[in-house]
């Protein structure tokens, strides 16, 4: 066992600018954890060899290894061209289809094999069991609609706003066959921050969904499509057209009224689509697949784009590799595919393999905490997949029921914030009933897939920490002034990648300068260089390597806060906050939450000679969840006389996340106002 000691940050070493590393939870090393010989015996990946095969001295070449678990219809010419730093560019001059590789490749040997097991929310509703030869029929079927209908073709963009149904896969496979990009928007988001995500994409198709359950009730979806319509021309731009699937197909399921000439019923119009089949479009391996947004640093949500060949390999080798999947393994990943993670493992790496994959439509503890056992005994799952904040809530709602339950997970994975290790021992022995193993894996919506993470049949686990670097994955820690922190180190410092890898994101739609700037000019020895290695990626996370080599993620160094998970930018609810006339200034900070992670606390303060008051903090919750969604609703509104500021009128957040998390904001006296921090104080209390 390591003797690294706990990680302490003092004073001086918390910039203004850092927010959530400085108030992430540390914990101490903990006891390895190994992989019962069980699971080694079946592993895809035992020989620690690979890590040789893939050192930086094999690089780029390595990778042809990922994009050979793929179906090219031409093979590239070039592994990697870092012609134009950072715009990598992947397999240069290979074709190929993702919906080919998911779905047709599968025909002949897998064709009555269940591709997704679609499990509604209520209990009592079928499980749709969805083989790999009705996928294809599905998908075709509605591929000749978005073509034949819509008149969609290959590299116009489309914006779905699906929730976790069966059918939002359908249309991303759909739109990858004609090459078009899809854009996927997290249901729970508002109609206002899909208008967004349209109006930036410039998508004159949306597709959505009447309604969908959450938490035993039906929600109107299709109203939500109405604002986007409506905000989206705000914005001067036009959707022509709403395609609407039913949750309850033959059945409209939404009190929103249809409009004439613009929403159209899937299930209507696929009459007319019966049987029909389209050719996969071949695409070159750069061409975008698809848009996710996340959130940045500023007001508005970046567009991650991410390319076919190189993501769809990494995509497919990590699930291969990291996550283990076999093609015989019925594989649940418990996140939506409003999400990176759902894309790259629900969607694209396990039907890449052939695998069977679970969408879950509800809540995890709907109508129970046992309801993920029940599923999993049910349909025989054998790989688990799901969040820190997700265990939580079922730790804390039914911490001894997964005991009832006959489910038998060899694999499972935790994803998307840090877990204490007291809730990584309960997943370990609870869930995976002592036997199966954890993969912590870290990485985000820019790097497409893993970065971090044991190798399940190679490494022994470590509680808290992900693991050392995947394989190929060449991690550097720096620490503020650029400095290389020295491998082992045990020193907290901002965590970039060497090398570039297949998976990571092209560019940021329409914004390559910003692309540039956030991610690869920190680091940069030379902006002028041709040679990879003086390109660095930064990935805006605190992160300490420990002796044995293993990595520890503290959280995010920018002004982006994770919530249960989900990705939120300080700045976009700040912005949302603004809207409401009466607020001068807002500055949101994390507070440390005990199943979410973080949640956030929205500070305003008001314009002169107004008074604080109860109708003022909820027209503000109110912005905020009509401007976002629920999911970024304020953990509280905190209205202050005014807000702590540096002599040079900087609003300090550090202050503020002391005062929310209940610590001591340390030496205020610098302050232009330190008279303001009692009475803060005071209104937290
Ligand atoms: O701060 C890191 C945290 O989630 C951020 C990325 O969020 P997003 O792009 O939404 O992608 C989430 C799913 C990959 C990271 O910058 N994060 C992700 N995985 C971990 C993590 N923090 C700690 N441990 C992890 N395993």
């Amino acid at each position: 066992m390591s003797k690294d000691k706990p990680l302490r940050r003092s004073r001086e070493q918390q910039s203004a600018d850092v927010s959530e590393a400085q108030i992430a939870v540390h914990w101490p090393e903990e006891d390895y954890f190994h992989p019962s010989s069980r699971f080694i015996a079946q592993a895809n990946l035992v020989d620690p060899g690979v890590f040789e095969r893939f050192s930086l001295d094999k690089f780029p070449e390595c990778f042809k290894e990922f994009a050979d678990l793929l179906d090219w219809y031409k093979y590239w010419e070039k592994t990697l061209d870092t012609g134009n730093p950072p715009f990598w560019r992947w397999y240069v001059g290979g074709r190929l289809n993702a919906c080919y590789n998911c779905v047709d490749r599968h025909l002949a040997g897998h064709r009555n094999k269940t591709a997704i097991h679609f499990v509604p929310e209520l209990e009592h509703e079928v499980v749709q069991h969805i083989t790999y030869q009705e996928l294809f029929v599905r998908v075709n079927e509605f591929a000749a609609l978005l073509r034949d209908f819509c008149g969609l073709k290959t590299g116009d963009r489309v914006t779905l706003h699906m929730p976790m149904v069966a059918e939002l896969p359908i249309a991303m496979l759909a739109c990858a066959r004609l090459g078009v990009i899809h854009s996927q928007v997290f249901s729970g988001f508002s109609g206002k921050a899909c208008a967004d995500r349209i109006v930036d994409s410039e998508s004159r198709v949306l597709i959505t969904m009447d309604a969908y359950y959450r938490g035993g009730k039906p929600l109107d979806h299709k109203e939500k499509a109405d604002i986007a319509v409506a905000e989206a021309a705000k914005g001067g731009h036009k959707v022509d057209k709403v395609l609407i699937w039913q949750r309850h197909p033959g059945r409209y399921s939404s009190p929103t009224k249809l409009v004439e000439g613009r929403d159209f019923l899937v299930n209507d119009v696929l009459r007319t689509h019966r049987g029909k089949r389209v050719d996969p479009v071949p695409m070159p391996a750069e061409a975008p697949l698809f848009l996710m947004y996340t959130s940045g640093t500023t007001g508005r949500p970046k567009g991650c784009q991410h390319s076919t060949g190189g993501y769809l390999a990494y995509v497919t080798w990590t699930s291969k590799y990291i996550q283990d999947i076999h093609p015989e393994d019925v594989y649940w990943c418990m996140a939506d595919i409003g999400w990176i993670t759902g894309h790259s493992y629900i969607v694209y790496g396990p039907l890449a393999l052939g695998a069977s994959s679970v969408v879950y439509e509800g809540l995890p503890t709907y109508p129970d905490a046992g309801r993920p056992w029940r599923i999993a005994e049910d349909l025989e799952v054998n790989i688990f997949h799901t969040s820190p904040t997700a265990i939580r809530a079922l730790r804390r709602d039914g911490a001894d029921e997964p005991a009832k339950y006959n489910h038998r997970f060899k694999h499972m994975t935790t994803v998307g914030e840090p877990i204490e290790p007291e809730v990584w021992k309960w997943y370990h022995k609870a869930v995976g009933k002592g036997e199966a193993v954890i993969v912590d894996t870290w990485w985000q919506t820019e790097t497409g897939g893993f970065l971090c993470s044991t190798v399940p049949g190679i490494h022994k686990m470590k509680p808290g920490s992900a693991g050392p670097a995947i394989p190929g994955i060449h991690p550097v820690i720096y620490d503020d002034e650029g400095k290389e922190l020295p491998a082992g180190s045990g020193k907290a410092g901002n965590i970039c990648i060497r090398n570039p890898w297949p998976g990571a994101f092209q560019t940021i739609w329409k914004d390559p300068d910003r692309f540039v700037k956030q991610y690869y000019s920190r680091y940069c020895r030379n902006p002028k260089s041709k040679n990879w290695r003086d390109w660095p990626y930064m990935a805006g996370d605190g992160a300490v390597h420990a002796a044995d080599g293993y990595y520890r993620i503290l959280g995010r160094i920018d002004d982006v806060i994770n919530v249960a998970g989900h990705r939120l930018g300080t700045k976009e609810i700040e912005s949302a906050a603004l809207l409401v006339a009466e607020v001068a200034e807002a500055a949101v900070v994390p507070v440390t939450d005990q199943i979410k992670g973080k949640v956030p606390d929205l500070y305003v303060s008001l314009k002169p000679g107004l008074k604080a008051s109860n109708n003022i903090a909820s027209r503000i919750m109110a912005a905020v969840i009509s401007e976002i969604g629920p999911i970024a609703k304020p953990h509280g509104v905190i209205i202050v006389p005014d807000m702590p500021k540096t002599r040079s009128g900087k609003i300090m957040r550090r202050v503020l996340a002391a005062i929310s998390n209940h610590q001591d904001p340390g030496d205020v006296s610098t302050l232009a106002n330190p008279e303001v921090v009692d009475r803060i104080k005071e209104l937290v209390k």
